[in-house]
């Protein structure tokens, strides 16, 4: 599976490759419990698809450090370690419980800059089975205004398939 998926490419429109990209996640993450698994796979699968994705990956809620995301599995150049929860698109989205879309970074207060080639990000929180919030999903891009709503949408049920 992994072979068949890395040696392709998915065509067709935005909503058409978060279908198949779905559908496909699901196939790969059938039977596997461990969370890094299946966060790691997520992040690659993602990171794969879209050209847009230049950093792809998860911030975790710390249990030892409440009110903390420590960065989880991801696909891109070097991410930040920690972000305390209301700082920067990472931490509002865990403080908020709500997906953001920010079409300039730089326009974005207190938005923490690890790589200085993102210009626009989606970050959506992850819940598990519960509705308790485990992660926040953080994709950057290098050019302002890639993500819209198709990408809430996308990623939204992506990662409830996934977590939920
Ligand atoms: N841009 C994020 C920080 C994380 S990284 O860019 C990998 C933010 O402001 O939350």
């Amino acid at each position: 599976m992994a072979e068949a998926f890395n040696d392709r490419t998915i065509e067709g429109d935005k909503p058409a490759r978060y279908a198949v990209v779905a559908e496909e996640i699901a196939a790969v993450l059938e039977g596997e419990p461990n969370l890094v698994a299946r966060m790691a796979t997520v992040a690659s699968m993602l990171a794969a698809t879209f050209e847009a994705y230049f950093w792809t990956g998860f911030y975790v809620v710390d249990p030892d450090r409440p009110g903390e995301l420590v960065v989880g599995p991801y696909q891109g150049t070097l991410g930040c370690l920690r972000i305390a929860f209301g700082r920067g698109v990472c931490g509002t989205a865990a403080a908020t419980g709500e997906t953001q879309i920010v079409a300039d970074v730089a326009a974005f207060p207190g938005h923490i800059a690890c790589d200085a080639r993102a210009k626009s990000e989606i970050v959506v929180p992850v819940r598990d089975r519960s509705g308790r919030l485990i992660a926040v999903l953080d994709v950057d891009s290098e050019r302002p205004a890639s993500f819209d709503q198709t990408d809430a949408e996308g990623l939204e049920r992506i990662l409830k398939q996934a977590f939920g």
